[in-house]
């Protein structure tokens, strides 16, 4: 580790609030290559590393939950070329790092509707997370197939077909109860959300989850994105005044 980071480190972990959750948004792969002239899935490919370096580093912080936003309901809508190179990564990855996550106590957890995906690959994620369900330490949300939207609609038919059963009376449908019907439910919302790549939007990721979330936006591209750069984003966090409506 850098001087730096062990610094920042430092004194990150006596100031002490950390954040539970973070998620992160992870953008400008593509940018990232093209600066470089190189095609789009090199840069993909170099944000797995970035991927292994931030989970290594909140690990290391003691961090709960790591939620990566790492493909949308949207992405489909890349090039096919795109869309299997980076379902390739993914597969790819997981099975070289599984015994890597296992070792670090890392749980492996996916958030979306995985069950579009082909069951021969669907398998690969089912096997890492069954492998690493009984780990304490960090745990790694992939956010696969997700949208936003579309988790706040599945759980509102779920509600519906629970009101019609009688199994929920809609007069007992609280906020919490409602967080029980998203793809979440057990995690606790994020505490701070990073995006890479400078971008100022939501894009339709964790939208109930985060509505008291801190933000947190840097120009860095996530190829380049260092252990260094996402301490900083947590010292900021650990330096604001969250109030949750209250003065
Ligand atoms: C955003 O950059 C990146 C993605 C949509 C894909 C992220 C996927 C990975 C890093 C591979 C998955 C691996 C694991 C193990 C989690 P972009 O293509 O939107 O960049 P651009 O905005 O510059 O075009």
């Amino acid at each position: 580790m850098s001087a730096r980071a062990t610094q920042l480190k430092g004194k990150i972990l006596k100031k002490g609030n950390l954040p539970a959750h973070v998620a992160i948004i992870m953008d400008g792969n593509g940018r990232w290559a093209k600066k470089r002239g190189l095609p789009r899935t090199a840069g993909h490919k170099a944000g797995v590393k970035t991927v292994k370096r931030i989970v290594k580093a909140a690990g290391d912080l003691g961090i709960s939950v790591l939620t990566l936003f790492t493909f949308s309901q949207e992405n489909w809508k890349r090039p096919k070329s795109e869309v299997s190179a980076i379902m390739k990564l993914l597969y790819e990855t997981t099975k070289r790092e599984l015994n890597e996550l296992d070792k670090n106590n890392v749980r492996l957890i996916t958030t979306g509707r995985i069950e579009k995906f082909s069951p021969r690959r669907r398998q690969i994620l089912e096997e890492a997370m069954e492998r690493t369900k009984d780990n304490t330490g960090l745990i790694l949300n992939l956010a696969l197939n997700y949208g936003g939207r579309t988790e706040i609609l599945d759980a509102v038919k779920r509600i519906a077909r629970d009101v019609k059963t009688g199994k929920l009376s809609l007069d007992q449908l609280t906020e919490e109860k409602f967080s029980g019907y998203l793809y979440t439910k057990d995690l606790p919302d994020p505490d701070l959300l990073i995006r890479t790549s400078g971008e100022m939007r939501i894009s339709n990721f964790l939208l109930w989850q985060t509505s008291y979330t801190e933000l947190y936006v840097t120009d860095v591209l996530w190829p380049s994105f260092s252990a260094v750069d996402f301490y900083e984003a947590i010292w900021d966090y650990q330096n604001r005044e969250r109030r949750f409506g209250r003065v």
